[in-house]
C-alpha cells in the first residue's frame, strides 16, 4: 500500500473572487502536487468536509498548503475517515466521444462549484478526485485531439491552460443510482467541462478480464499448435502463457495484484485514489477531411480519445474548486469556525446567544432597537433562541448591569404566546431571574386579563375609534372597509357606554345580560340577538341621553348621536345589510366573553408605566378552556394593536430617558398576519419610543409582503434552516449584500440549531456569520443552573 498523508481543509476566509488569481494559485498547487493527489469531499452528520490526500512525498505538505491557499482554507494534517458506502462508482468517457457543446468559461466562481457539489451530497456520500500531471506526449495528443474536435479553430479551453491535470473521479453512496447521480453532479458543477461521461463499477474482476481474454487466446493457440503435432516448444510456451494468464486473472480479480479497481478499494479507507498513467501506444490521430487526386472527398476523422477512458484533462482550477470549504454553512467545519464571527460580537455587548467555533457570540443590547427576527422552519430552534433573549432581558431587569446601552430595570417586558407550554418557558426564565412576572391566559378566567379599552385611556369617542381600528388591523383593510369601519366606530361608542353604565339601558332591555362586555353589546346593537333587541337597546340609550340631557360633550350624549343614523329612518332590512359584514367580524370574539368580564384586569398603560413583565398566552392553556385558532389570532391582533396604541400614547421620548419596552413574539404571523402597519412603525419609529422587538416566524412566505420587508430589514436577522427557496434566496441576497458569498443553499442546508446571523453593533452592520445557538433550557424545561453566570450576571 502506498504511504499517504491526509490534510483536512477548513475555511479561513473568503475565496478569491478574481478568477485570474484563483487560476494562478491553483496552478501553483498543480505544479507542486505529487501525482495521484486526491481531493475528497464527504458529508457526515456534522456537515461537509474537504480534504486532500497525497502519496507520501517531500512536497506533500507544501502542496496541501498551496491548495489551501488557493481556496482560502487552512490545511491541517489529520486522519480522515470517509463514510463507508456499499457502492463505489467511477466516471469514464463513452467509447465514441465528441465534445458536445462549446462553452468558454472564464471567471466562473469556484465557490459556486463547491456549493453545487455540496447540494448533491447526502449524509454518508463521498466524492474523490484524483489527479496527476499529464505526460508530455499526452499533452501533445490532447491538443491535437481537442483542436480536431473544435474544427481546428484556435480556442481557449481550460484543459490547455498551464497546470491542466489528468483526473479520475469516483463517488460512493448507498446505491448505484445515487452514486451515478453524484458523479454526474460533479461534472455538471465543473464550469466549462464539455465531454459526455458514463459511469462504471471499478470491479477487480472486470479489470482482470483482458488478461483472461489473452490467456484464453493462448490456450486456443496451444490447442491448435498441439493438434498439428509439431512445434512442441511453441505449444508448451502457449500453455505456459495461458496458465500464467489465468493465474494473473485470479490474482487481479482477487485484488492481490494492484489494479485500478483494487486501488479504488483501498482508497475507500485511505482517501487516496488512483488515476491511470499515460497510454504508451499512440492513439489514432485525427484526420482532416481532404479531397484526393481523383476528386473524392474523404471525411475528417476525430481520432481516438488520447487519454485512458477513465481519465479527463481539466484545468487545475476546476478541480481545486472542489477543495474549497466554501459551501457556507453547509460545511460542518465552517459552521463551527470561530474566526468567522466578527470581533464586535465576541465581547459582552448583550445577550449571549451561542458559539461560533469556541467563541461566545453576543447580540448588541444597544442595538436591540433595530429589531431582532428569527426566521426558519419548525423545530430549528427559534423559540429556544427567543426564550433565551427574554431570559437575558429579565436577568438584566432584575440585576441591572449598568453597562452602556443595556436596558436595565426600566423596561416593560411583554411576551406574546399562543401555547401554554410556550408561556411556561418565559415564566420560568423570569422566575429564574427573580423578575416578578404576570401571566395572562386567555383560556383561564381565574387569571387577570388585560383590559384593551379601559375608560382611563380616554373618552368613548377615542376608545370607539380605537376598537374599530383594532378590528380593522386584525381583520385586514380589505375585510373592514370604510363603511364597516364607520359602523363599528358608532356602534362601539354606544357599546362602551352601555357596558360601563348598564343601568337604565341594558338592565331594562330583555334579551341582553345586565353586565356584558362592549363586544357583547356591540354585537347586540348590530342585530346579533335580533333587530328588536338592537332597536330596544339603541332606543334606551337615546332615551337615557335625553332624560339626563346629556350633551354631545358627554360620553352618553356622543354615543346617542352616533347611533342615531343607524337606527332612525332605516328599515330593518337596510339595517341588516349595513350590520351584517361588521357583525360577522365580531361574533367569533364573543367566545371570549369571559375574558372581558374578568374582575382582575391589567391595562397596557399600567404595564408600560410601571415597567411590568407580562406573558400573554392567547392560546390554549393547561387545563384551560378550549380556544380555537381563529380566536387566538383575533385576540392576538387586538392585543397587539391596543398595545401599539398605548406605546404611542405613553412611551414617546422613552429612548432619551433610558426607558424601554421589549416585545417578544414567537410567531409573528399572529401579531401581524394581514397588516404591516405596526411592524413598519416599530421598525421606523419604535426606537424613539424605547421599543425593542424580538420576533420569530416560521412561515415567512405567508406574511404580508410589507411585513416581510419590514422584518427582514431589522437590525438583526437570524436565518435558521429554511425550506422555502424564495425566502432562502432573499435572505442569501441580503447576507451577500456586503460582498460576502452566501447562497440560498447555505440557508437550506443549515443543520438544526445553527443560524446565519446578520447583526448590528454600535449601529454598524456586521458581516453575516454562522452561529450554533445555545439551549439554556434543560430537558425537563427548567433553566440551566449556570445560566446567570453564562450571561454574566
Ligand atoms: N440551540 C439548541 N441546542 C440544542 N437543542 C435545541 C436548541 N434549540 C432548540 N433545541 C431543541 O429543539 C426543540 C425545538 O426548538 P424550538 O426552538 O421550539 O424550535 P422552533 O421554535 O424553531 O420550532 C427544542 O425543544 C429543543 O429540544
Ligand atoms: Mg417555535
Amino acid at each position: 500500500m502506498t504511504d499517504f498523508r491526509s490534510f483536512l481543509l477548513t475555511r479561513a476566509g473568503t475565496i478569491e473572487a478574481n478568477p485570474t488569481t484563483f487560476i494562478m494559485r491553483s496552478k501553483a498547487w498543480a505544479n507542486a502536487r505529487p501525482d495521484g493527489s486526491t481531493i475528497v469531499v464527504w458529508r457526515d452528520e456534522a456537515g461537509i468536509h474537504n480534504a486532500v490526500v497525497t502519496p507520501e512525498d517531500a512536497s506533500a505538505r507544501d502542496s496541501a498548503v498551496k491548495l489551501a491557499v488557493s481556496v482560502a482554507a487552512h490545511s491541517d494534517e489529520s486522519d480522515i475517515e470517509l463514510p463507508l458506502t456499499p457502492v463505489v462508482r467511477g466516471a469514464r468517457i463513452p467509447r465514441r466521444v465528441s465534445i458536445e457543446t462549446r462553452e468558454t468559461v472564464a471567471g466562473a466562481d469556484p465557490a459556486e462549484t463547491a456549493r453545487a457539489l455540496a447540494l448533491s451530497l447526502a449524509v454518508g456520500d463521498w466524492v474523490a478526485i484524483s489527479s496527476r500531471q499529464p505526460a508530455r506526449r499526452e499533452k501533445k495528443w490532447w491538443r491535437r485531439w481537442l483542436s480536431a474536435q473544435f474544427g481546428n479553430e484556435r480556442s481557449q479551453h481550460h484543459s490547455t491552460r498551464e497546470g491542466a491535470s489528468v483526473v479520475a473521479v469516483y463517488a460512493g453512496s448507498v446505491d448505484r443510482v445515487s452514486a451515478d447521480n453524484l458523479l454526474h453532479a460533479v461534472f455538471a458543477a465543473l464550469p466549462g467541462f464539455d465531454l459526455p461521461i458514463e459511469t462504471y463499477a471499478p470491479s477487480t474482476w472486470s479489470a482482470s478480464s483482458p488478461v483472461f481474454g489473452l490467456s484464453l487466446a493462448a490456450a486456443v493457440a496451444a490447442l491448435v499448435t498441439g493438434a498439428t503435432g509439431r512445434l512442441q516448444l511453441v505449444t508448451t510456451l502457449f500453455w505456459v502463457f495461458a496458465a500464467v494468464g489465468v493465474l494473473v486473472t485470479l490474482l487481479v480479480g482477487a485484488g492481490r495484484i494492484p489494479s485500478l479497481p483494487s486501488k479504488v478499494r483501498v482508497g475507500r479507507f485511505t482517501g487516496l485514489f488512483p488515476v491511470r498513467r499515460a497510454m504508451l501506444r499512440r492513439p489514432r490521430p485525427p484526420k482532416r477531411s481532404f479531397v484526393d487526386k481523383d476528386g473524392v472527398t474523404h471525411d475528417s476523422e476525430p481520432g481516438d480519445y488520447p487519454l485512458p477512458r477513465t481519465s479527463f484533462m481539466v484545468g487545475a482550477d476546476l478541480i481545486a474548486a472542489f477543495a474549497a470549504p466554501q459551501a457556507g454553512a453547509a460545511s460542518g467545519e465552517n459552521s463551527t469556525a470561530g474566526r468567522e464571527a466578527p470581533a464586535a460580537v465576541q465581547d459582552n455587548v448583550g445577550p449571549l446567544i451561542g458559539v461560533a467555533g469556541d467563541i461566545g457570540v453576543h447580540l448588541s443590547a444597544a442595538d436591540m432597537f433595530s429589531g431582532i427576527i428569527a426566521l426558519g422552519s419548525a423545530g430549528t430552534g427559534k423559540s429556544v433562541f427567543v426564550h433565551n433573549v427574554f431570559g437575558w432581558t429579565t436577568l438584566e431587569k432584575a440585576n441591572p448591569s449598568g453597562r452602556p446601552g443595556f436596558p436595565g430595570a426600566r423596561n416593560a417586558v411583554i411576551a406574546f404566546e399562543n401555547k401554554g407550554d410556550g408561556a411556561d418557558h418565559y415564566v420560568r426564565f423570569a422566575q429564574y431571574a427573580g423578575d416578578p412576572v404576570y401571566r395572562v391566559e386567555l383560556g383561564d378566567p381565574a387569571r387577570a386579563g388585560i383590559d384593551l379599552f379601559p375608560p382611563q385611556i380616554g373618552s368613548v369617542e377615542f376608545r370607539a375609534r380605537l376598537a374599530a381600528g383594532a378590528l380593522k388591523y386584525t381583520f385586514g383593510e380589505d375585510s373592514i372597509q370604510e363603511r364597516s369601519f364607520d359602523t363599528l366606530r358608532r356602534v362601539f361608542a354606544a357599546a362602551f357606554v352601555i357596558s360601563e353604565h348598564p343601568e337604565g339601558i341594558a338592565t331594562v332591555v330583555d334579551g341582553v345580560p345586565d353586565a356584558g362586555s362592549p363586544f357583547l353589546y356591540a354585537a347586540a346593537l348590530m342585530g346579533e340577538r335580533g333587530d328588536d333587541v338592537a332597536v330596544a337597546l339603541a332606543g334606551q340609550l337615546q332615551g337615557e341621553a335625553m332624560r339626563l340631557d346629556a350633551g354631545e360633550g358627554t360620553d352618553l350624549g356622543f354615543a346617542s348621536t352616533q347611533i342615531t343614523p343607524l337606527f332612525s329612518g332605516l328599515t330593518p332590512s337596510k339595517r341588516g345589510d349595513l350590520f351584517q359584514a361588521p357583525r360577522n367580524k365580531i361574533t367569533n370574539l364573543l367566545a371570549a366573553e369571559q375574558w372581558w368580564a374578568r374582575p382582575a384586569r391589567l391595562t397596557w398603560d399600567q404595564v408600560l408605566d410601571e415597567h411590568l413583565t407580562v406573558v400573554v398566552n392567547t392560546g390554549q392553556s393547561h387545563g384551560g378552556r378550549p380556544i380555537d385558532d381563529k380566536l387566538t389570532e383575533e385576540m392576538s391582533g387586538l392585543l397587539m394593536y391596543t398595545l401599539y396604541d398605548a406605546i404611542k400614547r405613553r412611551c414617546s421620548g422613552w429612548q432619551e430617558v433610558d426607558r424601554h419596552c421589549t416585545l417578544f413574539a414567537d410567531e409573528l404571523k399572529l401579531l401581524a398576519g394581514k397588516n404591516p402597519e405596526i411592524i413598519t412603525w416599530l421598525r421606523d419609529q419604535g426606537r424613539s419610543y424605547g421599543v425593542q422587538p424580538v420576533f420569530a416566524t416560521q412561515r415567512t412566505e405567508q406574511l404580508d409582503k410589507r411585513v416581510k420587508e419590514a422584518v427582514t430589514g431589522f437590525g438583526t436577522v437570524l436565518a435558521f434552516a429554511q425550506d422555502n427557496p424564495q425566502v432562502a434566496k432573499q435572505l442569501a441576497d441580503d447576507f451577500a449584500a456586503d460582498g460576502s458569498p452566501w447562497l440560498p443553499a447555505d440557508i437550506v442546508n443549515l443543520p438544526p440549531y445553527v443560524a446565519i446571523v446578520r447583526t448590528k453593533v454600535a449601529k454598524t452592520r456586521q458581516p453575516a456569520f454562522t452561529c450554533a445557538l445555545t439551549n439554556f433550557e434543560a430537558a425537563d424545561g427548567t433553566v440551566v443552573e449556570d445560566y446567570r453566570a453564562a450571561q454574566g450576571y
